[in-house]
């Protein structure tokens, strides 16, 4: 699974982090944890598969000190790069760690907030996310948070673009149990969809549920970038129709990702 990470680092950020709709999702990220986090200064914050560092920087710059995670080693290295380059390297400490087997990464301090973006608790089981609650409970101080933005497995745009395209087994592709064998640039990735309800009950015994969000009901999937590319002002219409249902929390289990936050109990 990493060295498909390992091999898409380079093309990552061009593929997605500075997309428009990579852009136009992230923006969404932030705008819930600007709230979630205002007014909260020196925060100490664990990153699980942080990718190239993108929400590193976004939290180092406001202040905070990340320990920055991923099983995947360019894409840390991509990600050493930005935090150097941008003066931040106090802020940011980076390990190599597998989500599914986080306990033993050596990790010796307590955070205020977990977090976790764009679907790297897609690339994990449903027996390793069990597990994963009771791993990062212990690494949570007393009502620390829990952030993650996961895929949901039912997503309209990709249903609807899917059934234009003829091709039925893609437009339901997110319902298979056993997990899905997606494209990303060519390299093969096992993902597994996730309901917000299956999220809730695998954290449900160490976590309280604090807000659900969808993330990209309007605005669609990444892969669509080439599409919307020509259409500017299409594409524009939509983040205004997104930023007017962000409160319609039962939008999450229909959009690209879904954003759930959840607090130790
Ligand atoms: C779609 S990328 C998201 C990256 C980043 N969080 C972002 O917002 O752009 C998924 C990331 O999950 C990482 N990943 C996949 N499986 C993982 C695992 N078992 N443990 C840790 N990281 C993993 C990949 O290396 C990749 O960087």
């Amino acid at each position: 699974m990493h060295q498909a990470f390992d091999i898409i680092a380079n093309q990552y950020d061009e593929l997605f982090t500075y997309s428009a709709i990579g852009i136009a999702q992230r923006n969404l990220v932030w705008g819930y944890l600007e709230k979630l986090l205002a007014h909260r200064n020196e925060l100490n914050i664990l990153e699980l598969n942080c990718g190239t560092g993108e929400d590193a920087l976004w939290f180092a710059r406001k202040g905070h000190k990340i320990l920055a995670t991923d099983i995947s080693n360019n894409m840390l290295q991509i990600t050493k790069e930005k935090i150097s380059n941008a003066g931040l390297i106090n802020n940011v400490k980076i390990i190599q760690a597998d989500i599914s087997e986080i306990e033993t990464a050596g990790i010796n301090e307590k955070f205020d907030l977990i977090f976790s973006n764009f679907g790297g608790i897609n690339c994990i089981s449903s027996d390793e996310l069990i597990k994963l609650s009771s791993d990062i409970k212990n690494l949570l101080k007393a009502a620390g948070q829990l952030v993650m933005v996961i895929m949901p497995e039912f997503c309209a745009w990709e249903t609807l673009y899917f059934i234009l395209k003829f091709n039925f087994k893609k437009a339901f592709r997110r319902l298979s149990a056993k997990g899905e064998v997606v494209k990303f640039n060519g390299e093969n990735l096992i993902t597994y969809y996730y309901s917000v309800a299956r999220i809730k009950k695998s954290f449900g015994q160490n976590f309280n549920l604090v807000a659900v969000k969808p993330i990209g009901f309007f605005i669609p999937p990444s892969y669509m970038e080439k599409f919307f590319h020509s259409k500017p002002k299409f594409f524009n219409i939509l983040k205004k129709l997104e930023h007017s249902i962000s409160k319609f929390d039962f939008l999450a289990g229909f959009s690209d990702h879904f954003l759930i936050n959840l607090q130790v109990k």
